[in-house]
């Protein structure tokens, strides 16, 4: 089973993909989070990257795509995967297209959560991770138990440094620039399937799965 999903940042893809991967049992492969990783540990890959993240930038290709490859090489992941913020411009798209070819594994569908601009900046702007277990919170909508703290680990909760209201409005530049045309090509392989991510995430949750019910025991194409 090998999903993607796509859509503007703070949509709701990293929630939807967290749950996905229990239900589906596959990985969720956030480039966002892997690239953090790189950026925490100040390995080569992140010092390059960080600068484009800080900027709300796309990180180029070939080293979103090498990280990818070297990701899609773990055990965990060889039955399948739930691609989080991948692909996001018509080369990656080539790219995931020869390694699925590799691997011989097909596309079941691709998820596209939608969500008007001023929703986007509310989402970003509230929203709290742990550093640690890379949980997610939302001041507003998913509040952690206390202020400020993890429910899982009780550690600090951080502000992302590219959620800010004036990065973002770059993110959402560069996804209608560069990710757009993704989605006209997943459109026109008859892949796409539209998500009202402007909902409360149960109710994403629920028409997330009743779209992809026909398809959870069979990797074939949801829209097939
Ligand atoms: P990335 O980390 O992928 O960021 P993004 O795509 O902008 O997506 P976000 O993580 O902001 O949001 P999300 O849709 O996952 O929302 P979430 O579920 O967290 O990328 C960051 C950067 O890395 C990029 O700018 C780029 O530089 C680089 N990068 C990454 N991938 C790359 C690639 N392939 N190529 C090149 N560069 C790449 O939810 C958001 C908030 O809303 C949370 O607080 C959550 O609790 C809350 N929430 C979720 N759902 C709901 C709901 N339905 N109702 C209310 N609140 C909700």
């Amino acid at each position: 089973m090998y999903l993607v999903l796509l859509g503007p940042p703070g949509a709701g893809k990293g929630t939807q993909a967290q749950h996905l991967s229990a239900v589906l049992g596959v990985p969720k492969v956030s480039t966002g989070d892997l690239l953090r990783r790189h950026v925490d540990a100040q390995t080569p890959l992140g010092v390059k990257a960080a600068r484009y993240m800080a900027a709300g930038e796309l990180v180029p290709d070939d080293v979103v795509t090498g990280m990818l490859i070297t990701r899609l090489g773990e055990a965990d992941a060889v039955a399948g995967a739930i691609f989080d913020g991948f692909p996001r411009t018509i080369a990656q798209a080539h790219a995931l297209d020869d390694v699925l070819r590799i691997r011989g594994g097909d596309l079941a569908a691709v998820l596209h959560f939608n969500l008007v601009d001023p929703a986007v900046v509310g989402r970003v702007e509230g929203r709290r991770v742990c550093p640690v277990d890379g949980s997610v919170y939302h001041l507003q909508f998913a509040p952690p138990r206390s202020p400020h703290r993890c429910d899982l680990c009780g550690g600090p909760l951080i502000h992302r440094n590219d959620d800010t209201a004036a990065v973002v409005v770059d993110r959402l530049a560069e996804y209608r620039r560069k990710t757009e045309p993704v989605e006209a090509l997943y459109q026109d392989r008859g892949l796409l399937c539209d998500i009202d991510a402007d909902q409360p995430a149960g109710h994403v949750t629920r028409d997330v799965m009743a779209l992809l019910m026909p398809c959870s025991g069979d990797p074939r194409r949801v829209n097939a």
